[in-house]
């Protein structure tokens, strides 16, 4: 596996996904790369940074991406991951620096190194505004998966649109298109998979009676998030999308799909809309690999045999977890 790069703007789920990443040998993370999505990328520069504290990896650095969308107006998350972005948990600024180097700078220079994956978990305005300028460097990148888009799930945030896609629709709509002219595929982890994965109350008690530490944190992260969801879906519990894209970049199995030829509307109503030719009414070659099953209980029990610790900071296997029943929706 090459290296990786995520670029996220934490947020809540990006929280989760950054512990699940860090809490997986199999990946080595050259860098985080912020974005202005949930929250500002400045402030998710600095809430990437108090997670990469709590799990002691302050060795990787963190790079502040764009502001702001290529043409719309930046509209944030905030009303969904707090006034802090993580859930106002108001956790303590991370000791130390940001580099001087943007986000788009430091992939530049990275991709022109090195062979590096990119696991894309917010909007997608760094990797448009880089594979603009440079479009060759796409062939450096051995896999991007992107948690973005939908193909028959309702949207969350219009009803067609995903947010990351709907807040900067014009990047998605860029990277599709030039993935399609390098004649490689993004493999998006969109709605219709990611709906599935709910973090309940009970699987939070769980964790905190295995591993309080990460229980309590992981309850203090979430709570606000949780609310939300009641509020808005009368879900008991918050849909955790982007810890999917993590878990399915290291085990392909965690999802199933297909290739299809992909574009996003940036206009009008359906604004971040992915339109997957499923049907190959155009006959193009597909740029994505567009996943649409997964097994919630098989990525529950990924999930928590990384992100919890044994008393002895060992790390569990999934087949000591010793599961209560019903424990998450959606078990097959
Ligand atoms: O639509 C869900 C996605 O938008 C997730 O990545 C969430 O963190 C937000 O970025
Ligand atoms: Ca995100």
């Amino acid at each position: 596996m090459s290296r990786i790069v995520i670029d996220c703007d934490p947020g809540i789920d990006d929280s989760l996904a950054l512990m699940l990443a860090l809490s997986s040998p199999e990946l080595e993370i050259a860098g985080i790369t912020t974005v202005s999505g949930n929250v500002p990328a400045d402030m998710g520069g600095r809430n990437a940074r108090k997670i990469l504290s709590r799990m002691g990896r302050l060795d990787i650095p963190v790079y502040i991406g764009e502001a702001v969308p290529l043409r719309y107006d930046y509209t944030d998350a905030m009303d969904t991951h707090g006034s802090d972005g993580l859930g106002e948990s108001f956790l303590p600024e991370a000791s130390g620096d940001f580099p001087e180097k943007s986000a788009v700078e430091y992939l530049e220079e990275l991709l022109e190194r090195e062979r590096i994956s990119i696991i894309a978990l917010g909007p997608m305005t760094n990797l448009a505004r880089l594979f603009s300028k440079r479009p060759e460097l796409i062939r450096q990148v051995d896999e991007l998966v992107s948690m973005g888009g939908n193909f028959r799930s309702h949207g969350n945030c219009s009803p067609v649109a995903e947010y990351n896609y709907w807040c900067d629709p014009d990047a998605a709509a860029c990277c599709y298109k030039l993935f399609a002219e390098a004649g490689k595929k993004i493999e998006m982890i969109g709605l219709d998979v990611t709906r599935k994965i709910v973090l309940t109350p009970n699987i939070v008690e769980y964790i905190c009676r295995m591993d309080q530490e990460t229980g309590e944190f992981i309850r203090k992260i979430t709570n606000f998030y949780m609310d939300f969801h009641w509020e808005y879906e009368k879900i008991i519990g918050c849909v955790i999308n982007d810890p999917l894209a993590v878990a399915y970049y290291i085990d392909r199995s965690m999802c199933s799909g297909f290739d299809s030829y992909t574009e996003v509307e940036t206009e009008g109503i359906c604004r971040g809309q992915t339109v997957v030719d499923s049907m190959d009414f155009w006959k193009k070659r597909p740029n994505s690999h567009i996943l649409v099953k997964t097994d919630a209980g098989k990525f529950m029990r990924f999930f928590l045999a990384r992100v919890m610790k044994k008393k002895d900071g060992s790390r569990w296997r999934e087949e000591d977890l010793a599961l209560p029943e019903n424990l998450w929706y959606g078990e097959e």
